[in-house]
């Protein structure tokens, strides 16, 4: 394809493992209790994947959703960047598994690492990459086993997380240039000095392990909210764009109350926010995916819509990308 292109989203889909486990359960496991949980984030339960259910598997069914809602055969694809913190190993790239499970076998999957912003991250370098004609027929996914970073006796951290996973495929399509769809824009953005309010006490360049998450929630509460908005205000701006233009707000899952001080932030209104964070809690880079999904099944993101996504995560690293849908 010669000339401009737009990358468009012609798939979603998504996959949950089928145990959910409640605020009661986990009351069961740690000091904790469903008022807390739900009062200071807003969660009521989580998906827990299974013995043996690997992220690949997850991203595996988001991704045959996604190519099923699309139309588009496996083997059609020539890039694959799956955003995860829990590859089923150190290496190969889990996005060479589901490559090979989905049959393809030309272009190239890589993983993409931005922790919570991952599916930003993966949404930017996809697009760029159409963009750039290195492929016409890209899959995002974002998908996480979370769970199995989790201490289980650190009641400040593990209520806060899930298992999930979600896929957009884009697709190049000949740009008319005034009139963009798709992926208008994406901003990425990290700052290593905050390494200390977030991140796993493990790696296999450290400790040989793979560690569990630390995380100095009010610290990394404090920042989001600053962050997401800036990220959303650089976004919209870069695009001409007001907040009263947004149709559906679909920030990353971590915590109602983050994502209700971003978007008061901004002058959106609630009705526009796309919320799953009480069934899904935080599932890290597979939230945003597993969000849009929820908004396009349920009907609420229809063609043409403005959407706009944002996350952050451990590094710290953020971001937001606008799209038209
Ligand atoms: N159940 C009951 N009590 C708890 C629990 C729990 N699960 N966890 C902590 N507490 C207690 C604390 O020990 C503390 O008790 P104390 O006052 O006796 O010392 C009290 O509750 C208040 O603790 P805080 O940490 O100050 O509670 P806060 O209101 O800040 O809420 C939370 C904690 C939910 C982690 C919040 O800070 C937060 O959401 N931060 C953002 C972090 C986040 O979302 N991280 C996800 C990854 S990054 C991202 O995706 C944005």
């Amino acid at each position: 394809m010669s000339g401009p292109v737009d990358a468009i989203v012609t798939g979603v889909g998504a996959y949950l493992p089928a145990n959910a486990v409640s605020n009661s359960d986990l009351e069961m496991r740690v000091e904790t209790s469903d008022a807390w949980i739900q009062a200071r984030t807003g969660i009521r339960q989580r998906h827990v994947a299974a013995d043996g259910e690997l992220t690949s598997d997850l991203a595996l069914a988001a991704a045959r959703a996604a190519l099923t809602d699309a139309g588009v055969d496996g083997a059609e694809l020539d890039l694959i960047v799956l955003a995860t913190t829990t590859p089923d190993s150190t290496f190969p790239a889990t996005a060479t598994k589901v490559q090979a499970a989905l049959g393809m076998t030309q272009g190239a999957a890589f993983d993409v690492q931005a922790v919570c912003a991952g599916f930003i991250y993966a949404v930017s370098v996809a697009a760029n990459a159409l963009a750039a004609g290195q492929a016409a027929k890209a899959l995002v996914i974002g998908a996480e086993t979370f769970t199995r970073l989790l201490d289980w006796n650190d009641r400040s951290t593990c209520v806060l997380f899930g298992d999930g996973a979600g896929a957009i495929l884009l697709e190049g399509r000949p740009s008319n240039g005034a009139d963009r769809t798709g992926v208008l824009s994406s901003h990425l953005h990290s700052d290593g000095r905050y390494y200390d309010l977030l991140y796993v006490d493990g790696g296999p360049s450290s400790t040989g392990t793979t560690g569990h998450v630390r995380m100095q929630g009010p610290e990394v509460f404090k920042h989001a909210v600053n962050k997401l908005s800036d990220a959303v205000r650089e976004a919209l701006a870069a695009n001409d764009l007001e907040s009263g233009d947004v149709d559906w707000f679909v920030p990353h899952q971590a915590n109602k109350r983050i994502i209700d001080g971003t978007a008061k932030k901004l002058g959106i209104d609630p009705g526009r926010v796309i919320l799953t964070v009480d069934r899904h809690a935080n599932t890290s880079a597979a939230s945003i995916p597993l969000a849009l999904h929820q908004g396009v099944a349920d009907g609420r993101i229809k063609k043409g819509d403005l959407v706009v996504l944002e996350a952050i995560g451990g590094g710290l690293s953020w971001g937001a990308s606008v799209i038209r849908w």
